[in-house]
């Protein structure tokens, strides 16, 4: 069963976090299952860049991004090369290193 490794992220987890994810699920599922409270304005339907986290590690053991994940994902606050959307990022075979942005889009609206 791959981990996931969470850095730590000043609201979801300041001291960071270890999770276990199922192989097929989604980085999202498996946060939240395990009480991460990782933003999903769209309720996972790629629709939203709420969701939006860095692939630090193990980034090439995940689903392939469609069309649709990148157009959102350029949309996203703090976007890099390695960033996808949670939801829609499907747990492979390996452990994964992941960042939570410190801001979404749905923060920098607020002006947080
Ligand atoms: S929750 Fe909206 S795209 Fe992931």
């Amino acid at each position: 069963m791959p981990r996931i490794i969470v850095l730590p992220h000043h609201e979801i987890c300041p001291q960071g976090a270890v999770i276990t994810a199922e192989t097929g699920e989604s980085i999202c599922d498996a946060a939240l299952r395990q009480g991460l409270a990782i933003e999903h304005a769209c309720d996972k339907a790629c629709a939203c860049t709420t969701c939006h986290v860095i692939v630090r590690e193990g980034f090439d053991s995940l689903n392939e991004l469609d069309e649709l994940e990148e157009d959102l994902l350029d949309k996203a606050w703090g976007l890099e090369a390695d960033s996808r959307l949670s939801c829609q990022a499907i747990v492979g075979d390996e452990d994964l290193v992941v960042e939570i942005p410190r801001y979404t889009l749905n923060h920098a609206a607020e002006k947080h």
